[in-house]
């Protein structure tokens, strides 16, 4: 008896196989219930008692014997596994497209309609210095305009800054580049005003600047004019005075959307009329910075928030909704 167990230790041992069903067929045939050990373990009050410790040390050495090889074998198995267990012939799992953000396809929208007059993209970095985010566009320091964008600081003396406002970039091509200049330039800008929940401190602009020789002000309006025409099918904007420190004489660009639906009504305040952007005509002073000389060149620019211009596209409510990234919104962007 004594040696048959030996000759199952041996077996046991000995045994190798990465089949799930041999395995099972394995754990069966020695620890199922009707299995091998517990035939042995059955036998053992029948064993004489002199022998009972030697056969009691056996069938326990057994017993280890097979959990450490079932231990062994399925561990072996472990990342085969599932393979063994996927119908290949299953329809596949369909994979989720993801969409483009409803801000990304206003601001492609509004690129290509610049692009159609000639405008080419030009971008600049998010982290600016005080040059070419205040100084160069005609904000001196301690000017009370800088008040107008609460600014979010990285160092100071010199300053180092998160941009503002896209102006910026204004500068930065200005500085590498002779007129004729004809750029656009999306990008994020920064401010430092939560006031209230529905602000936010991220948000995007594209900025627009026209540097040529004998550029006017009617060239800006007509360029306006043309852009709100195609981007929301209307034609009549209105232009009135304002004030940026880089443009001379500046203005709020309205277009005029209607009063057809209670929305209208809303969106307007019942005026009809509606705020997109400012814009005005480039300050002489900014031209003297970037070493453009004024008396020969003139020129534009405007710039815009493209958050408010998709809620208007989109009959939108609520700003935050840009930043949520609830699937149930962003897909309703799928088809566009
Ligand atoms: N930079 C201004 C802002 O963020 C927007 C702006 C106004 C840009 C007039 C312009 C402009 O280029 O001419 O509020």
């Amino acid at each position: 008896m004594l040696e048959q167990i030996d000759e199952l230790l041996v077996k046991v041992k000995g045994f190798n196989t990465t089949n799930t069903a041999e395995i099972e067929k394995f754990r069966i045939e020695y620890s199922g219930k009707k299995g091998l050990l517990n035939a042995l373990f059955d036998k053992f009050k029948d064993v004489p008692n002199d022998q009972k410790k030697a056969f009691g040390q056996k069938i326990n050495a057994l017993k280890q014997a097979v959990a450490e090889k079932l231990e062994d074998l399925k561990s072996n198995t472990r990342e085969i596994e599932p393979l063994e267990l996927v119908d290949w012939t299953r329809p596949g799992i369909p994979m989720d497209l993801g969409t483009r953000h409803p801000i990304n396809l206003v601001k492609m929208r509004i690129i290509e309609i610049f692009k159609s007059i000639g405008f080419a993209v030009s971008d600049g970095p998010e982290i600016e210095d005080d040059w070419h985010n205040f100084s160069a566009l005609n904000l001196p320091e301690y000017h009370p305009a800088r008040d107008m964008q609460d600014t979010f600081f990285i160092e100071q003396d010199p300053d180092i800054l998160l941009r503002t406002h896209t102006s910026s970039v204004q500068i930065r091509y200005m500085e590498n580049n002779e007129p004729p200049i004809r750029i656009l330039s999306p990008g994020r800008v920064f401010r430092n005003e939560a006031i209230s929940s529905r602000s936010h401190c991220i948000f995007h602009q594209i900025e627009g600047l026209y540097i040529d020789k004998k550029v006017s002000f009617a060239d800006l309006k007509q360029t306006l004019q043309y852009f709100t025409t195609e981007l929301f099918g209307k034609s009549k904007i209105r232009l009135r005075p304002s004030y940026f420190p880089f443009t001379e004489p500046s203005a709020e660009v309205d277009v005029y959307w209607g009063l057809n639906s209670e929305t209208d009504y809303r969106i307007t305040k019942g005026t009809g009329w509606l705020e997109i952007m400012g814009c005005g005509m480039v300050d002489p002073a900014v031209l003297t910075n970037v070493n453009i000389d004024p008396e020969v060149y003139s020129g534009f620019a405007f710039g815009m928030g493209i958050e408010r211009i998709v809620m208007l596209l989109h009959q939108m409510g609520d700003i935050r909704m840009f930043f949520e990234n609830d699937k149930r919104m962003l897909e309703q962007f799928k088809s566009l």
